[in-house]
Order: C-alpha cells, then sequence, then structure tokens
C-alpha cells in the first residue's frame, strides 16, 4: 500500500491508467480494516459534539454567501429533477436543517454517533444516520444531491479518489454537489478544539487539485468560489459546486 499511500501533495493516483482498479482496491482495504484517520477523527468529534454544535448554532445566519451558495445548490438539485440529498458529515445538523428549510428531501450523515444524537435532539423532524464517506448506505445513483461543508478535510489527500469514487457512484446523472473546505496545501496537527484537547489532522485543500479528483471520478466542476479570509479564518475558504453528468 506504500505506493497508493504517498505523501501530502502527491495524491495523483486516479490519473495513471490502472487508477480506478486502484481506488476499488484502497476502497476495500478502508472498509475492511479501519484507518487511524478514521479512529482519529471520531474520537475528536465525539469529544467536541456538543460544544461544537453551541459554537456553530447561529454560524449560518452570518454567512450570507454559505447561505447563497446553499440555495443556489437547492436549486440546481430542483433543476436537475429534484430527488433524495445527503449531507455527508452532517455534524450537528446545522447545514441538513437549513436544506430541509429550503425544501429539499435531506438526510444527515456522520462518523461521530455524539454528532448524530445532538444533531438528532436538536432537529427530531429530520433522519440522521451513522455513516461514513468512504461506505456509504445508499445505492447506486440513489441521490440528487450531495452536500460535503467541511467534512473531507480530515480525509487524507491521497484517500481522496476512494470519497469521490464514491460520491458519484450514489449521485445519480444530473445529480448535485456541493463541497466546502479550508483553501491551501498542508496538513494541520489539532490539539485543541472548542475548548477540549484532541488529535486529529485537518487538511487544507486545493481547489484546483480538489476539481482534477472530481474529474478523475466523473464528476464535473461548475462553480468554483474562494472567499477570502475573514475574522477568525485562518485561511481563504473554498466552495466548490460540481455535478454528475
Ligand atoms: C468540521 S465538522 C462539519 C460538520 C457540518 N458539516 C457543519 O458544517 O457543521 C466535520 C464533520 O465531518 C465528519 N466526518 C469526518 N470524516 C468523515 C467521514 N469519513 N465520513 C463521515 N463523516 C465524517 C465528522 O464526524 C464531523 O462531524
Amino acid at each position: 500500500m506504500s505506493v497508493l499511500l504517498g505523501s501530502h501533495g502527491s495524491f495523483r493516483l486516479a490519473k495513471h491508467p490502472a487508477a480506478r482498479t486502484a481506488t476499488e482496491l484502497l476502497g476495500r482495504v478502508l472498509r475492511v480494516s479501519e484507518p487511524i484517520y478514521i479512529t482519529e477523527t471520531r474520537t475528536a468529534y465525539g469529544i467536541v459534539a456538543v460544544d461544537y454544535a453551541e459554537t456553530l448554532k447561529d454560524h449560518l445566519a452570518a454567512a450570507p454567501l454559505e447561505r447563497a451558495l446553499l440555495g443556489t445548490f437547492a436549486e440546481l438539485v430542483r433543476a436537475g429533477g429534484g430527488g433524495p440529498v445527503a449531507d455527508v458529515g452532517c455534524g450537528p445538523g446545522r447545514i441538513t436543517t437549513y436544506l430541509d428549510s429550503l425544501g429539499l428531501d435531506v438526510t444527515g450523515i456522520d462518523l461521530t454517533p455524539e454528532m448524530i444524537a445532538v444533531a438528532r435532539e436538536a432537529y427530531p423532524g429530520l433522519a440522521f444516520q451513522v455513516g461514513t464517506m468512504t461506505d456509504l448506505d445508499l445505492k447506486d445513483g440513489a441521490l440528487g444531491g450531495l452536500v460535503a461543508w467541511y467534512s473531507i478535510i480530515h480525509t487524507p489527500p491521497e484517500l481522496l479518489p476512494v470519497v469521490f469514487a464514491e460520491f458519484a457512484r450514489v449521485l445519480a446523472p444530473g445529480g448535485q454537489l456541493i463541497l466546502a473546505f479550508q483553501a491551501g496545501d498542508e496538513v494541520v496537527r489539532v490539539e485543541q478544539a472548542y475548548g477540549h484537547e484532541v488529535a486529529a489532522d485537518a487538511y487544507r485543500l486545493e481547489p484546483d487539485r480538489i476539481a482534477e479528483l472530481l474529474a478523475d471520478a466523473g464528476i464535473v466542476l461548475g462553480t468554483r468560489v474562494v472567499k477570502e479570509r475573514e475574522g477568525q479564518e485562518k485561511t481563504p475558504q473554498a466552495y466548490l459546486l460540481a455535478h454528475k453528468p
């Protein structure tokens, strides 16, 4: 596996002629043995779940660009024929409930059981389930839309081809994807978050690289927005709208 698991910045696996096979193989490996990044991410978000929810509860109300982009996504889903939407890495459900308020048929999915518990308590009328983005419990072509809002950031970039192959699998033709992440090209070891000691990696990602990886998975980029950093943010923020043809 060392050939596949290159260092950060060398995640061009899907360009190789054997890329599809290698990505599928990697996906199978991830399904049978839990990688350390998954364990660390779940543990960290389990510790911070309640305080994360409290800290972020009013964020979207003060983020007009994010609301506009999510609103655009909702319109694109409807224009593409509608259908179920998954908020993958939904955390406490703040984006899930906003998408619901826009009229989408949305389910929240998250790796961390404590996050799902917080989401269920806050939004008892919405559906939430524990799950992982490398192996979604969804049929091929099940979704009219998929949201990954700051949730791909803990996946080592060399494994993102597996995640995007899974997103492509579950999206119907015409299905819409929206991603949000911190723009950059580095890994940050997170040791303090929301008032707690934690231990997990967070990756800043280059929008151009992510667009390439989406294309390799058969997902076409439509819009790329990079907002300059402001307030407490340490990097510019990237938002990609894409679709499966
Ligand atoms: C920064 S939080 C974002 C939560 C939510 N999207 C929001 O914007 O408030 C990242 C979330 O992604 C989830 N996550 C990370 N890796 C995941 C994976 N492989 N599969 C599913 N969820 C994941 C974490 O458990 C966490 O709840």
